[in-house]
């Protein structure tokens, strides 16, 4: 992993890590804004409150024995995921420099959020749904714990799930154990670990980290940013990432196979991505695997032969309701750092007269 702070813990795995459909637990990439807090699963209880007819409090038996069990594969994906694109265009302070491995995939296993809401009786004005977590974050002026809200209509969509089990095994500490939220199709920081409470309210959540994961205008300081002086951030953008081969790798002249991930987001799908050898002069349609659902990542590969010397791989997918990826990070840099989905490029030197090992 690469580890870009040990406290509180933030890694992501090397591009190449990504190439498999499911992410190995120990190679699934670690988002933190306090630290792993110490859970108790035998005192633990998930609060379910607000405009509901019937307030629950549940044990982790209760949940299991009440509702039935759902298994989701999905795509989990930062919404700071390539922010490191974003500062070779103009730095962002204080943030992380990730590169495009916090986006991983796994089976989750859990019950349906919708069928917990169901038992509480949602009442009609419950138009959101928000989600309390364990760990208190000291990066707010008060800490406070790591919350988020949704929608009521994603919180009551079947794909919305309370987790306990990831790749079929105990959720781990580190990704939310005893319980987790996963949102998919939406920026990961929406799928709230280490669940402690669910309440349904009229309004969005004022949770700091609801609105701080906004896209703010160019020129604003973040420090001084007010709640709404963004635009808060949900379901993801259309993205794609090259994963092989390596960032400045020295490589033999002729054909190369590039391989890499696109994930479409929300609801949709990808249709096609695009692969140019040249730094844009030319494109060839990459081979792109089916959608398993629409909330998965879709692997592609091309066999490019790039021109001798220094040259720029790009690759930049197209969704189902026909949107393109925005040409440059200029296009989209942001203060922040968020939703980075421009074209990914990839800088590499042929040389002629190599033999390939
Ligand atoms: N939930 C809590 N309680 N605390 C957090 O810091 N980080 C969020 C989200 N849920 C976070 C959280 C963010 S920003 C992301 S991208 C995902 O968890 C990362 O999940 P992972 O660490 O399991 O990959």
């Amino acid at each position: 992993m690469v580890v870009h702070e040990a406290k509180p813990y933030n890694a992501e795995p090397p591009p190449g890590a990504l190439l498999g459909q499911i992410t190995p637990l120990d190679t699934f990439y670690g988002r933190n804004h306090g630290p792993i807090p110490r859970m108790d699963v035998a005192s633990w209880r998930l609060r379910v409150d607000g405009l509901v007819d019937r307030p629950l409090e549940l044990s982790m038996d209760e949940l299991r024995s009440r509702f039935p069990e759902r298994k989701v594969v999905a795509t989990l994906q930062c919404a700071g995921n390539r922010r490191a694109d974003l500062m070779d265009f103009r730095d962002i302070p204080g943030q992380v420099p990730w590169g495009p491995g916090t986006t991983s995939t796994a089976r989750w296993s859990g019950v349906s959020l919708a069928d917990v809401l169901a038992e509480a009786g949602l009442q009609a004005e419950a138009a959101h749904i928000a989600f309390t977590g364990s760990d208190v974050s000291e990066e707010p002026d008060t800490p406070q714990p790591f919350g988020a809200s949704i929608p009521t209509v994603k919180a009551t969509s079947s794909e919305v799930l309370l987790a306990w089990a990831m790749n079929d095994q105990a959720l781990p500490t580190a990704h939310g154990a005893p319980l987790r939220v996963v949102v998919p199709g939406w920026i990961g920081a929406r799928s709230v670990k280490w669940l402690q409470r669910i309440t349904a309210q009229a309004e969005p959540t004022d949770n700091y980290f609801q609105t701080a994961y906004s896209i703010l205008p160019p020129e604003a300081d973040p420090q001084k940013a007010e709640p709404g002086d963004g635009i808060t951030l949900g379901p993801i953008d259309l993205n794609c990432a090259i994963l092989q081969p390596d960032k400045d790798a020295q490589l033999p002249c002729g054909p190369t196979e590039v391989t890499g991930y696109a994930f479409a987001g929300d609801d949709r799908t990808v249709a096609r991505v695009d692969v140019s050898p040249d730094g844009g002069s030319t494109w060839i349609q990459a081979e792109l695997d089916a959608p398993e659902n629409p909330w998965t990542w879709q692997h592609w590969r091309a066999t490019l032969t790039p021109p001798a010397g220094e040259t720029e791989l790009i690759a930049r997918a197209w969704d189902s309701i026909g949107a393109v990826q925005p040409e440059s990070a200029a296009t989209v840099w942001n203060p922040k750092g968020y939703a980075n989905n421009s074209w990914a490029r990839l800088h590499v030197t042929y040389h002629p007269g190599w033999t390939p090992r």
